[in-house]
């Protein structure tokens, strides 16, 4: 019998393209499905958009659109980035699907029978204008702590401070700018501190294999009691009241499941909805014990996957994860990290709108990947020469340097002899399947792309020493080149099975350019004999660094001739219309400590609430002239998180192009009459 494997990735929030990090956790998965397939397993590999959630909702608001408008909006890019990236997930699909919201309601009905579902009435911050309960990252205040200005209802980022939304001072709402109220409310809760749950937890985190060492310490760091000796697991919030874009819960109108809930029911969803279109029955998969379940997640969301999701599987009478496989993130030149909320530094669509190979990044990552969760670095140089020295130096080499003489003197007739050395260094090549089989099925790339070097390193070694070029040249050594050349294309063949996981694009076609069916692991027992080749077609290119070098460019600075600047390229009226320019006027006009070009403008727009905005006039106003007058603020423009805090917008000035340059800065300021909040078309 195969191994059945139901394997995932994250669900990522349908709210934006793919960043690298997302490439990365789909490349790793990917490798790993690959190579099961190759070794005959039956894997179904799938993933979806996560749909639910107030900022999907809050931002399908903002653009105009229904969520379910908004998040198909998005899964329509995804094709895109998963086939350009060769990503061979089996289905995609939606945490708002019908199977989402069947098997949600099932898992949840089944706790609640289990007596594992209560409620609480808490208390919690309540948007009046907008009619609704705020999520923390919806409030703002200033931090309790340090009283650092607009900072999270969650955490303060100036000084690390983790504290309630409720502690905040002076708190406003994100989307309306209203003081919120505290409100009470009915919640659903998970009973994760029941005793039944601490204990299945204790077993099923501590049974050998299942999860990696640093993410099991990690656990029992949330295990662990606290002074009173009462346990940390505390009980998990699941509900979130109307308005939200989720799943209504049974029993209970206006009530819906928090995102996190349905968020991994959603890997079932997409395994039934796939085998909906395939005929497998679900049920009965699900209830085989021998398949193995595994999800491949980054770091960032290990709680809820090994604690809330087991336990809620598990108490709902399912199936529990067999493997939970944790990643570190991806980080760029050494600097920031690339986690989901954050994707800045190397955007995969622009590496393939610029023409770079989808596999060089693959190899890349498979290089530098372990199975630890440890993070990745992307370093350009680095990228650049492993790819040049490696899989084009050392491996793509060896057919280049056999298949020409092989068409031109044996009518791409491979010999069947090979010679004894020949048949030694095959050999040896052939004895390694087993061990790097093992570091695939271990998620030990880098080390298994590290062996297959070494192995190709002594393919080179072999050419070198009977140097098929003069073979060539010499009378009466026919056979000799023969074999050669023939060991040359059987060595290219093996390692093409190694590598098949990494790169199949490339294997596919080596398989045309060899004239073979597709490589499965066990081909690697199997010689080609006296078969008859193709044509050799150069199979990959070098990376040029410039090219790796623009994809870090930002995009090229608008060009400045003398007396002044070019007139920007023609828009149409539309284009305008998009910006939204609005009267306001500053209530007030600061310093801001440590910046010697920003003042801090406090700006009434009309909106009922203020906006804080960052303007880098210092130079040529002091606070006190500004305050009271009105000017011209762009209303649309995103919020810009900067140094010193976030700013709303964007104020209108006129200056040359060189602002240091004589007469200065000047800020717009409309006729006598005008009204903030007026638009400016
Ligand atoms: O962190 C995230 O991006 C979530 N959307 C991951 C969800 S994984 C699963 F539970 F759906
Ligand atoms: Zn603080």
């Amino acid at each position: 019998m195969p191994r059945q494997l139901f394997v995932t990735t994250a669900l990522p929030y349908a709210n934006a393209g793919f960043h690298i990090g997302h490439i990365m956790e789909y490349t790793q998965a990917d490798i790993w499905v690959r190579f099961q397939r190759m070794a005959g397993s039956e894997v179904h590999f799938v993933c979806a958009d996560d749909a639910h959630g107030a900022p999907i909702m809050i931002a399908a608001e903002k653009a105009g659109k229904t969520p379910q408008d908004f998040v198909a909006a998005i899964a329509a890019g995804r094709k895109q980035y998963l086939d350009g990236f060769h990503i061979s997930f089996d289905n995609w699909h939606s945490t708002d699907g019908p199977e989402n919201h069947e098997l949600s309601k099932a898992v949840y009905l089944a706790l609640r029978r289990n007596e594992l579902i209560e409620t609480k009435t808490i208390e919690q911050f309540f948007d009046p204008d907008k009619a609704m309960f705020l999520p923390d990252r919806f409030i703002k205040g200033e931090c309790p702590k340090c009283g650092a200005k607009d900072q999270y209802g969650d955490s303060c980022e100036v000084c690390g401070a983790v504290y309630a939304p409720t502690e905040l001072k002076n708190p406003y709402s994100v989307l309306s700018g209203a003081t919120p109220v505290l409100k009470t409310s009915e919640h659903f809760f998970f009973k994760l501190s029941d005793p039944r749950c601490v204990e299945f937890l204790e077993q099923w985190t501590q049974t050998p294999g299942r999860l990696q060492s640093e993410v099991l310490n990690k656990i029992r760091e949330w295990f662990a009691t606290d002074e009173d000796g009462a346990n940390k697991l505390s009980d998990w919030d699941i509900s979130r009241d109307a308005p939200y874009f989720g799943i209504e819960i049974p029993d209970a109108p206006g009530k819906y499941f928090y995102v996190w809930l349905d968020a991994p029911v959603g890997y079932l969803a997409s395994l039934k909805n796939y085998f909906g279109k395939t005929g497998k029955d679900f049920d009965a998969f699900m209830a085989d014990p021998s398949v193995e379940q595994v999800h491949f997640i980054g770091k960032d969301i290990t709680y809820f996957h090994t604690l809330f999701w087991p336990a809620m599987l598990h108490f709902s009478g399912r199936k529990t994860p067999d493997h939970v496989f944790v990643h570190g993130f991806m980080t760029v030149n050494g600097g920031e990290k690339m986690s989901k909320s954050r994707g800045t530094g190397l955007d995969p669509l622009k590496y393939l709108s610029l023409g770079l190979n989808a596999e060089w990044l693959r190899y890349y990552i498979a290089a530098k990947l372990n199975a630890k969760v440890e993070d990745i670095d992307f370093n350009p140089e680095d990228f650049a020469a492993r790819v040049n020295s490696d899989l084009v130096g050392k491996y793509i080499n060896i057919a280049s340097r056999a298949a020409g003489f092989l068409s031109k003197r044996f009518d791409g007739r491979l010999s069947g002899d090979l010679g004894v050395e020949g048949r030694t260094l095959l050999d040896t090549l052939r004895a390694h399947s087993a061990a790097i089989a093992e570091l695939y099925e271990t998620r030990e790339f880098g080390k298994a792309l590290r062996e297959i070097m070494a192995l190709a390193d002594k393919v080179n070694e072999f050419v070198d020493q009977h140097k098929p070029w003069e073979l060539a040249k010499q009378d009466g050594m026919d056979a000799a080149l023969h074999d050669v050349c023939s060991v040359c294309i059987e060595a290219f063949r093996l390692l093409t099975i190694y590598l098949k996981p990494v790169l199949p694009a490339l294997a596919a076609h080596v398989e045309a350019f060899l004239k073979i069916e597709p490589l499965q692991w066990t081909d690697s027992a199997r010689a080609l004999g006296a078969h008859q080749i193709g044509g050799y077609q150069h199979l990959m290119q070098r990376v040029d660094i410039a090219k790796v070098e623009q994809l870090f460019e930002a995009p090229p600075a608008p060009k400045v001739v003398p007396g002044g600047e070019d007139i920007a390229p023609e828009i149409k009226i539309d284009d305008f219309a998009k910006v939204d320019l609005r009267i306001a006027r500053i209530v007030k006009a600061e310093h801001v400590e440590g910046s010697d070009k920003l003042l801090r403008l406090t700006l009434d727009a009309g909106e009922g609430r203020m906006r804080n905005v960052f303007s880098g006039i210092k130079s040529a106003y002091r606070p006190e002239d500004l305050e009271g007058k009105l000017t011209v603020l762009v209303a649309n423009l995103a919020p810009r998180k900067m140094k010193f805090g976030v700013s709303e917008g964007m104020v209108l000035a006129a200056s040359h192009a060189d602002e240091k340059s004589t007469p200065g800065i000047f800020v717009l300021e409309p006729h006598d009459g005008a009204q903030p909040g007026m638009r400016v078309r």
